[in-house]
C-alpha cells in the first residue's frame, strides 16, 4: 500500500528539476528566447508563430476545466490522449521492473507505449457473453489480482474501442476501489461524449488514484489539432507536468480549440454528434440485414463492431463503393470482424447503398 498517490511514480523523476522557461509578458520587445521577430508571411495566427507557444496552454485548459465541471489544478493538456497514455507510463513505470494490465482487445497504444518504455503487460481478456448486451466485459476479478499483486496501472477502456460498447459500472468502481493506494487506474474515455452513460468523474473526484482521459479528437471534430486532456488529482498533474517537456502544445491548436469552446461552435458540435448517434443505429440496423453478417454489437461510440465470415468479400464490397472500413485480423477475438465509423447521413447513405449493390450483383457478399 502507498500512502502517497505519487509513492507510485518513478523515484528518480520525483524530484527532477523542470525547465525554466523564458519570461512571456504581452507589450514587451522580446529579445530573451532566441525567436524570429518577423512573423512568416502564411501566419495568420493571433499570436504569432514565431514566438514559442506557452510553456502551458492555460487559457485552454481553464476553458476546458470549465467545460469538464473540473478545477484547472486538475487538468493538463496533452497532444492528444495518446501523449497522456505515453507520460503516464513513462512517468510511473520503471522500465524492464513495472507492468501494466490491460483488457484486450482494446486501444493499441496503451501496448505500443508500454513497449516503448519496456514495460511488462499483463493482457487480461475481456469476458465474452453470447448476448451481446453483455458481450466483452471486464474480468474484474482478475484485474484486481493483478493489482494485489503489484501491477503498477490498469488501463480501462470505456467506451471501448473497438468493441464500442461501455463497460459495466460495477466492474470499474470495484477495480477502482481495489487499486486504492496500490496502482493507477486509467479510465479512457475518448468516445463518452457519443455515450448514453455518466462519464467517470464522480468516481475520479473521490479516488486519487484514478485518472479519466479526454480527446477533442471525436466530439467536436479537431483530430489534426491533436488535443487531448488527463483529468487527475492536482498531486498527479504537477507530477505529469515536470514529464512533459514544455512548448509542446502549439499556437494553432491553442487558437482553434478555443474558438471551438465558444458556444455557438460547441452546439454545433453537439447537434453533430447527435447526429451521429442517429446514424449509428441507423447503419446498424441496416448492416444488420445483410444476410452474411452474424452479429452487429451495440455501441456507444461514434463505430461499431461486426462479425461476417465473408469479410474480405465485405471490405472489397466497401472499397468498391469507396468506402474503407477496419478489419482486427491480428486480435485473436476479433476474427472476422471489422470496425465502421459511421459517417455523414449522405455518406453512410452512399455505403449502404453500394453495399447493396455490389451484394444483388453477387447475390451473397
Ligand atoms: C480509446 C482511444 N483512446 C485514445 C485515443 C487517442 O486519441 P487522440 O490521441 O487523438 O486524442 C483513441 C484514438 O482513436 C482511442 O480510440
Amino acid at each position: 500500500m502507498s500512502a502517497n498517490i505519487l509513492d507510485l511514480a518513478r523515484p528518480e523523476l520525483r524530484e527532477i528539476t523542470p525547465y525554466t522557461p523564458g519570461e512571456y509578458e504581452s507589450g514587451f520587445i522580446r529579445m530573451n528566447a532566441n525567436e524570429s521577430p518577423y512573423q512568416n508571411i502564411g501566419d495568420n495566427s493571433e499570436r504569432g508563430l514565431n514566438i514559442y507557444p506557452p510553456p502551458r496552454p492555460l487559457t485552454l485548459q481553464k476553458c476546458l476545466a470549465e467545460h469538464y465541471y473540473i478545477e484547472e489544478k486538475e487538468i493538463l493538456m496533452t497532444r492528444g490522449s495518446s501523449e497522456a497514455i505515453d507520460i503516464l507510463i513513462r512517468g510511473f513505470c520503471t522500465a524492464s521492473k513495472d507492468s501494466i494490465v490491460i483488457c484486450s482487445p482494446t486501444f493499441d497504444m496503451y501496448r505500443l507505449y508500454a513497449n516503448i518504455q519496456n514495460v511488462n503487460i499483463h493482457e487480461v481478456p475481456l469476458l465474452r457473453n453470447k448476448n451481446l448486451d453483455q458481450d466483452f466485459q471486464l474480468d474484474s476479478d482478475a484485474i484486481i489480482g493483478l493489482i494485489n499483486s503489484g501491477a503498477k496501472m490498469v488501463f480501462l477502456c470505456t467506451p471501448n474501442n473497438p468493441t464500442g460498447g461501455s463497460m459495466q459500472r460495477e466492474d470499474i468502481k470495484k477495480i477502482c476501489n481495489a487499486a486504492r493506494g496500490r496502482s493507477l487506474v486509467i479510465i479512457d474515455e475518448a468516445y463518452s461524449e457519443f455515450s448514453s452513460q455518466d462519464n467517470y468523474r464522480a468516481i475520479q473526484k473521490n479516488n486519487e488514484y484514478v485518472v479519466c482521459l479526454r480527446t477533442l479528437s471525436k466530439f467536436v471534430s479537431l483530430a489534426g489539432v491533436r488535443c487531448g486532456a488527463v483529468i487527475a488529482a492536482p498531486k498527479i498533474i504537477k507530477f505529469l507536468e515536470k514529464v512533459l517537456p514544455p512548448y509542446t502544445f502549439p499556437t494553432p491548436s491553442i487558437e482553434l480549440v478555443l474558438k471551438a469552446f465558444q458556444k455557438d461552435s460547441l452546439k454545433v458540435s453537439e447537434k453533430r454528434n447527435n447526429t451521429i448517434i442517429k446514424q449509428r443505429e441507423i447503419l446498424r440496423s441496416e448492416i444488420a440485414k445483410i444476410p452474411t453478417i452474424d452479429k452487429v454489437w451495440p455501441s456507444d461510440s461514434n463505430f461499431f463492431l461486426i462479425k461476417t465470415n465473408k469479410l474480405n468479400k465485405l471490405i472489397s464490397a466497401a472499397k468498391k463503393t469507396g468506402v474503407l472500413i477496419r478489419s482486427f485480423e491480428n486480435q485473436p477475438m476479433l476474427k472476422n470482424c471489422a470496425r465502421i465509423s459511421v459517417n455523414t447521413p449522405e455518406n453512410n447513405d452512399i455505403f449502404l447503398n453500394g453495399l447493396y449493390a455490389e451484394l444483388s450483383k453477387r447475390e451473397v457478399i
